[in-house]
């Protein structure tokens, strides 16, 4: 199967709280965004589009491989991902089912595994998947002044990572029937979920996590320090 990986670089990074957006941002004294699109590479994934900030994007360009195909992000990551989605397209000219992988740069770590994984439950039907793991702390809800009102019994629950897998054409349409302001989703399954499409799971991993403020970048060093 044709799977191509969109790698969702435009973020500004605001809590992280660098001078330049995260995806660009040294792990290892390696960008970020180069990290995500290697394990994409390294799970099986051969075409990537990144979207990167529109002032940022020849920064990025020198720093990806040369045939990652860069694109210009948008307000949101919903926009950023829409703009990649719609240059992806443009080489979907591979026979057969295609699927696109959906990643955050700001997932840096994420084991190749992960990214077989969720190929492999395309490659068995799945129309969208998505790598999850479980709660494991004590779960409520709390009210705006501070109090807890319940507790969210967390059997069912799970926490959702990247990348995540779609059928190329179920993902497309689920993106065209969201417009406007109001069409802002923070994942892609969420996305496909509104267009009432079934989204599966498969295991994530602790490594995937996302890098959000400085203590998540200090902890990814320590695992990437030889
Ligand atoms: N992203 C994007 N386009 C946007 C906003 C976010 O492509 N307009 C990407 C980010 O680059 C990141 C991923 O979506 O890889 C997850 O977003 P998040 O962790 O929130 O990153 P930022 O939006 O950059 O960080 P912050 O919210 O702290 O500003
Ligand atoms: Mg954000």
């Amino acid at each position: 199967m044709h799977a191509v990986g969109i790698v969702a670089a435009a973020g500004s990074g605001l809590r992280l709280g660098a001078e330049m957006p995260k995806a660009l941002v040294l792990l290892g004294g390696r960008p970020l965004v180069c990290w995500a699109v290697e394990s994409l590479r390294a799970g099986g994934v051969a075409d990537v589009v990144v979207a990167v900030p529109a002032p940022q994007h020849a920064a990025f360009a020198a720093v990806l491989p040369a045939d990652v195909h860069v694109v210009v992000g948008g307000d949101t990551r919903t926009a950023s991902v829409r703009a990649a989605l719609a240059a992806a397209g443009e080489h979907a000219d591979a026979p057969g089912p295609s699927a696109v992988l959906v990643h955050d740069a700001a997932r840096p770590l994420t084991p190749p595994d992960v990214v077989a994984r969720v190929l492999a439950a395309l490659a068995a039907g799945a129309l969208a998947v998505v790598p999850v793991l479980p709660v494991v702390d004590t779960t409520v809800v709390v009210g705006d002044d501070g109090v807890v009102t319940a507790d969210v019994p967390r059997s069912t629950l799970r926490r959702v990572q990247t990348p995540q897998g779609f059928d190329r054409a179920t993902l497309v349409a689920a993106y065209a029937r969201v417009h406007g302001a109001a069409a802002e989703f923070t994942d892609d399954a969420s996305v496909v979920r509104a267009a009432g499409v079934a989204v599966h799971t498969v295991a994530g991993d602790e490594r995937a996590r996302k890098i959000t403020v400085a203590h998540d970048l200090l902890t990814a060093e320590r695992e990437v320090a030889p």
